[in-house]
């Protein structure tokens, strides 16, 4: 049995059969080992959301096939917690609550639930908000609860998609060093999608860059470098400008698809 994460053959197409398919993901092969960081980077548009919905089983394949652990993938589980732009917090429930929401509908006693919150309070750094309610947080703290929810089901697998975009530069910053501490202390393997070369650098074992659509893989940089990584040393330079020609070519051919398919 293979451990970890195994994407084989994938394609996904919208609206097969409709008047307007559209082909997201062609034949894509992708492992994730156990707690490996890999970072997806890719034109917008080029299917890196379609991929993640499909490991995460809330989406099929159109073709090929998803493993996990051996098993195939065809439903969502919270072994496989998939993280959004915007954290999906409960609103009407406190901090706390909705860390422990899914430790109570698995039947865990208050008292584990309550040692449970207040490691993965301590763990997102969030000591103290715990009985606040979502919209009291700002950005960066309601993405660190959304965080300690998944987190709290012990997930094998983090699937992250572009789960800082919608935060400023200082804060994203901050929010990759809690991701690392996290990552590190959980043993857990990361999926994390972004079109960040930044990030990319700042975060991943391994950066996988995609085409335009349909997304394919262009090319797989691995990084060695420690973290905290010092984006300003010649090697990370390098990984960068390499990075950035690789993307270009990208965006270049989906913004040109984008004109023709509007005019
Ligand atoms: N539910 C859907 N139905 C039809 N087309 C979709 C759907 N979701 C995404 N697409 C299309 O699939 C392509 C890839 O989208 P997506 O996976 O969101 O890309 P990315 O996350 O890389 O920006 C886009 O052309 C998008 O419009
Ligand atoms: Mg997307």
């Amino acid at each position: 049995m293979t451990l970890g994460l195994k994407i084989t053959n994938v394609s996904k197409t919208w609206n097969p059969g409709g008047p307007q398919p559209v082909p997201a993901v062609r034949n894509l092969t992708l492992d994730v080992e156990l707690g490996e960081f890999v970072v997806l980077l890719g034109p917008s548009g080029c299917g890196k959301s379609s991929l993640l919905y499909i490991v995460a089983g809330l989406e099929d394949a159109t073709e090929g096939s998803v493993t996990f652990d051996g098993l195939e993938v065809t439903e969502p589980s919270p072994e496989r917690s998939l993280i959004f732009q915007e954290a999906a917090l409960y609103p009407w429930l406190t901090v706390r609550d909705n860390i422990t929401f899914g430790l109570k509908i698995a039947g865990q006693s208050p008292k584990k639930q309550e040692e449970a919150a207040e490691r993965l309070l301590r763990l997102v750094g969030l000591v103290g908000a715990g009985d606040k309610r979502p919209h009291e947080l700002s950005g960066g703290m309601r993405q660190r609860a959304a965080l300690a929810r998944a987190l709290a089901m012990q997930p094998k697998v983090l699937l992250m998609d572009e789960p800082f975009a919608a935060l400023d530069i200082q804060t994203r910053a901050r929010m990759q060093g809690h991701l690392l501490n996290i990552w590190e202390s959980s043993q857990a393997s990361v999926l994390l999608v972004t079109h960040s070369i930044e990030e990319a650098l700042a975060l991943a074992d391994r950066v996988v860059v995609f085409t335009a659509r349909p997304g394919q893989i262009k090319a797989e940089i691995p990084i060695s470098a420690p973290r905290p990584r010092d984006m300003r040393s010649p090697e990370m330079i390098d990984l960068a400008i390499e990075c950035e020609a690789l993307l270009a070519e990208e965006v270049e051919k989906s913004f040109k698809e984008q004109e023709q398919e509007l005019a």
